[in-house]
């Protein structure tokens, strides 16, 4: 395993749509110790191919406070988004140093692939609904500040810019799981 450098914001890589996987192999199964590695680093709680350049609809996610629970899709889908909404505080790695409120479906049922290859279906809620749908709108091309209307984005955009000359590591992670305690 590797950690990989994360593409950020204005890169037009981000934009790229992702193809689907044929077939999960050695080499799909080496790409996600790679980007479950690089999320870690970062640290991160879900990251997408794309994000380490690569343009396959993978991603991986691990939102729990001990970092030991990681999940890998393949090919994921959404069968059930809730009509429900929740607005979470989400940032991204690719947008570092910006934390917007984004409203996505509270719920959501997703059909993937494991690493195995095996196909699964699960019901997500909460936090690791947020971030799945947030994955896989990298997928797509789109980063969460896509979302925000096309003034707060741009002004996202060059926060980040910004940021990204001068970077501070922040631990949101701690924090979320710190709120939710007190
Ligand atoms: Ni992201």
């Amino acid at each position: 395993m590797a950690i990989k450098e994360i593409i950020t914001v204005p890169s037009s890589i981000l934009k790229k749509i992702s193809s689907s996987v044929e077939v999960v192999d050695e080499e799909i199964r080496s790409t996600l110790g790679d980007m479950l590695e690089t999320m870690y680093a970062a640290p991160g709680i879900g990251l997408a191919a794309i994000q380490i350049g690569i343009p396959k609809r993978m991603i991986v996610i691990d939102v729990s406070e001990e970092r030991n629970e990681p999940h890998c899709f393949i090919n994921p889908e959404i069968m059930k988004p809730s009509k429900t909404i929740a607005s979470f505080e989400e940032g991204c790695l690719s947008v570092p140093g910006v934390w917007e409120e984004i409203e996505r479906p509270d719920k959501c049922s997703v059909k993937y692939l494991n690493r195995d290859g095996k196909e699964c279906e699960k019901n997500y809620s909460g936090l690791m609904a947020t971030v799945i749908q947030h994955e896989m709108d990298h997928l797509e091309g789109i980063v969460f500040v896509d979302h925000l209307s096309r003034l707060k984005k741009g002004i996202s955009i060059k926060k980040s810019i910004k940021f990204q000359k001068n970077p501070v590591k922040e631990d949101r992670l701690a924090k979320y799981h710190n709120d939710k305690k007190s």
